[in-house]
Formats: structure tokens, C-alpha cells, sequence
């Protein structure tokens, strides 16, 4: 089975900026202000699953995404766990999936996280697949390694029906994301030589759905722009800046010209 519509905005070539809250904010107040204020085209503002409802009630430009899904459903004796097809029925059209802190805290595998990616598209959201390297595996030289198998993995159990919805790939190393040690972002020549590199790997799939790239890590006003400007970079995944309205409402400007 495979959903047959199309999604919002995973289909056209823009820059977007997803909005990774994480487990922010406290209130439903704050979270509909917060939306409000970020309310933005070509934003996926995603909310913890509390907020979905009233961040969608809010948002009039912006599109719902999700932090995460589980990949059994609609319904069923899963305590505690969220399904595609009700993140879609509140109005959700993208959903994170594999983040490194949901991998490293939760002991998230990239074989569940594979079933996840095939959950999502089986109900027609545009999975944002997370793939990176901690710092000690980058030390170690094993940054390729660990990256082809979280894409090659992840992506094993596309519905073979599935083939021609897009998703996007979001590399985030480990070591950049704000609330690491030290932590800074990537050099952007970087980034795009890693774009590459999954590229490659991506080859070796049975079959290649449309597939868009992402930039994560210690993304701010100052240096959105020198990642997006590539068109290797479909945009941007952001966690700390996306709760600052005004940090949000300065990268969506100085992309603007990319759109
Ligand atoms: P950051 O987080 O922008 O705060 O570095 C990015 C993420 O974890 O998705």
C-alpha cells in the first residue's frame, strides 16, 4: 500500500527551514505564540506532539512537522507511541525521523528507524531522515562508515511503491549540534562534500527516491545563508535558534534570494 497524493511543499524545489523545538516549550500558550511568530512559507515548524494541534490551528503560511512517529498503526496497544496516520489526520505533512538524540538517548536503531522512514511513506509524509557522526567516530575516521549505513539502512525498507515520493536527507554531525560539547558548525564545503558522499550511496539502492539534503547544526542568523546558498542545500534544520522568533524570521530573510 502507498499513498498516492501529493505533499505540500516536498515536491517543489525551495529552501526550507525546518524548526526542530525539541521538548520546548513548556505551555500550549507559548508554543501557539511561538508559532505564531514563526508562522513563515517554506518553514516545517515541528512541535512536540502536545502542541500539534494548536500550533496547526494557528499556522497559516508555515507547514506541520512531527519529531517522530512510530511505525506500527493507524492504531493499536503501543503505549506511549504516536502513529503516521495520526500525525496526518492533525494536519502533519513532514515528520523528523532518527534524530542523533532520539538515537543516542532512546537507543534508537537504524532498523527501527528504517521502518519508521517506510511508515511515514506509506501515509504520504516527506520523512526527514537524520544521519551524522559523533565526534569520537570522526576522530576515529569512521564518519563515512557510519553514515553510509545509516542512509543505506534506514532507507531499506522503502514500500517498493513508494519509489517516487521525495524525503529528505538531513545531515547533522553529532559534534555540531549547539548543545554538544565545543560544539560548531560545519564548514559548508564540508557539508557539501558529504552531500556527495551520501549521494554515492544512495547509487547503490535497489531503487532512488527523489531525495533533498539538509544542513544541521549550530544554524543561526549568521551563517544559514553561507549553507543554503549551495543547491546542494535544500535547506536547513535548526533546533536552539528555531524557539527565537526574531533568529527565525532573520534566516528565513537572508535565504530569501535562494527561493
Ligand atoms: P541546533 O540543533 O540547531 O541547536 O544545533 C539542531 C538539531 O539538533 O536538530
Amino acid at each position: 500500500m502507498c499513498y498516492s497524493g501529493t505533499t505540500t511543499i516536498g515536491y517543489k524545489f525551495v529552501k526550507i527551514i525546518v524548526a526542530n523545538w525539541k521538548m520546548n516549550p513548556a505551555t500550549e500558550a507559548e508554543a501557539a505564540a511561538l508559532a505564531r511568530a514563526t508562522d513563515y512559507e517554506h518553514v516545517v515548524i515541528c512541535p512536540p506532539f502536545i502542541f500539534l494541534e494548536a500550533v496547526a490551528k494557528t499556522l497559516q503560511r508555515a507547514t506541520l512537522g512531527a519529531q517522530d512517529l512510530f511505525w506500527e498503526g493507524p492504531t493499536g496497544p503501543y503505549t506511549g507511541e504516536v502513529s503516521a496516520r495520526e500525525l496526518k489526520n492533525l494536519g502533519v505533512t513532514h515528520v523528523i525521523i532518527g534524530h542523533s538524540e532520539r538515537r543516542l538517548n532512546l537507543g534508537e536503531t537504524n532498523d527501527m528507524i528504517a521502518y519508521k522512514v517506510a511508515a511515514a511513506f506509506t501515509e504520504g509524509l516527506t520523512p526527514i531522515l537524520c544521519v551524522g557522526e559523533t565526534a569520537d567516530q570522526r576522530n576515529a575516521g569512521r564518519k563515512e562508515t557510519i553514515i553510509a549505513e545509516e542512509v543505506k539502512t534506514g532507507l531499506s525498507r522503502l514500500p517498493a511503491a513508494c519509489t517516487t515520493q521525495s524525503l529528505y536527507l538531513a545531515y547533522e554531525p553529532i559534534w555540531a549540534i549547539s548543545t554538544a560539547p565545543g560544539a560548531a558548525p560545519d564548514k559548508p564545503e564540508d557539508t557539501v562534500a558529504t552531500i556527495g558522499f551520501i549521494k554515492q550511496q544512495l547509487a547503490s539502492l535497489p531503487y532512488q527516491p527523489p531525495v533533498q539534503f539538509l544542513y544541521g547544526g549550530s544554524v543561526t542568523p549568521k551563517n544559514a545563508a553561507d549553507f543554503l546558498k549551495y543547491p546542494e542545500i535544500a535547506g536547513a534544520l535548526v533546533g536552539a535558534a528555531s524557539l527565537n522568533p526574531e533568529a527565525i524570521n532573520e534566516i528565513v530573510y537572508s535565504i530569501a534570494g535562494y527561493n
